[in-house]
């Protein structure tokens, strides 16, 4: 079975599934986040992240990677947050104990197979925006054909600059 590129010790092998968040997932999911970089970098209290992680998963599309019942990480993104016409995807983040085991890829897949099935069509554009000094997700993003459009020096917090990148996303097998 090969749906995950390498298998962790922790992780079975029945392979990871990805599922809608539910309100009482929202503790998990903040924990996840506040122990990333991003996650403290961006919101300045745990009780901040909480309650905002709480609201994405009311409101917004929320979904997780689950590994034989834990949350190994999550997707959030808006459906027209982009110009209010485009998708948005607002975050994607792995527990930094299932990092790069293809969880965060597999999660970008699932979402734009998302951003097809909401627009109604066989071809759709997703908009994200990445810290300049996020190497890691930039690659990641790089690697499945996003392409950075522009820098947004300080968009979040002062002395941070962000890059806003695209990507047309196609169904599978169409030019
Ligand atoms: C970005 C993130 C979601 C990637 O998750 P992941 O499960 O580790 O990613 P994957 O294993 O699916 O990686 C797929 C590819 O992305 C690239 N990549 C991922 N993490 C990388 C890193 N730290 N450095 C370099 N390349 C990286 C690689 O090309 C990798 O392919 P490879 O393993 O065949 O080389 C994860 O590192 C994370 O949660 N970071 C903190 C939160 C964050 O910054 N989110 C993005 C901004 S919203």
């Amino acid at each position: 079975m090969k749906l995950l590129q390498k298998i962790s010790p922790d992780l079975n092998e029945s392979g990871t599934r990805i599922i809608s968040a539910r309100p009482e997932d929202s503790e998990r999911c903040s924990e996840i986040l506040y122990g990333s970089t991003l996650g403290k970098r961006y919101y300045p209290t745990f009780s901040m992240l909480k309650k905002a992680v709480a609201a994405g998963i009311r409101n917004d599309h929320f979904f997780l990677a689950v590994n034989g019942g834990t949350i190994c990480g999550f997707i959030w993104f808006t459906a027209k947050g982009a110009f209010a016409l485009y998708p948005y995807l607002h975050i994607v983040v792995v527990d930094d104990h299932y990092r790069k085991l293809g969880i965060g890829k597999k999660l970008l897949d699932y979402y734009e197979e998302e951003c097809l099935r909401l627009g109604g069509g066989l071809k759709g554009r997703s908009y994200l925006v990445v810290s300049e000094d996020n190497v890691g997700a930039q690659n990641l993003y790089s690697s499945m054909g996003y392409k950075m459009v522009s820098e947004l020096p300080g968009l979040f917090r002062k002395g941070f600059n962000e890059i806003l990148m695209t990507k047309t996303i196609l169904k599978a097998g169409k030019k």
